[in-house]
């Protein structure tokens, strides 16, 4: 699985981390910035990372800012994204099994390491169950036509 990375300045450690993270597990991560420490502004790497996911360039996103809320708004502004915030790990298990997400955002700033870990783990093990699920995100998608 490919999966694209993107954060702002306050994300940026974390990013770096479970990008790390990812890539012993096997998965080919690609960053797509913020590359450093200095203001940015996250709506410009939520959207690219949305676009992204949404061109198939990469399977699933991972985003990380100081709360993973603004990033989260922008890339779900993006056709075909289903991306959400979460801090724990219950949440981005579901958000896949039921609501077939394709991205996880997580707050730099609301999440210590190993918890950011853990959620991101949870995301990415879980597989979207369809069936009556499957409807329901039929007509989330159906609110972008
Ligand atoms: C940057 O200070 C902060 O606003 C940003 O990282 C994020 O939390 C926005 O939602």
């Amino acid at each position: 699985m490919k999966i694209g990375f993107g954060s702002d300045h306050a994300g940026y450690e974390l990013k770096n981390i479970l990008k790390a993270h990812l890539e012993e597990k096997g998965y080919e991560c690609i960053d797509y910035g913020a590359d450093g420490k200095e203001s940015v502004d996250y709506p410009d790497f939520g959207r690219l990372v949305g676009e992204k996911v949404a061109s198939k360039e990469v399977d699933k996103g991972v985003l990380v800012c100081g709360t993973g809320v603004g990033i989260s708004i922008a890339a779900n502004k993006v056709k075909g994204v289903r991306a959400c915030v979460c801090s724990e790990p219950y949440s981005a298990m579901m958000s896949v099994k039921h609501n077939d997400a394709n991205i996880i955002a997580v707050g730099a700033r609301v999440v210590g390491e190993d918890l950011a870990k853990l959620i991101i783990d949870s995301f990415f093990e879980a597989s979207f169950e369809g069936g009556r699920h499957q409807r329901r995100v039929d007509k989330i998608c159906n609110i972008e036509k």
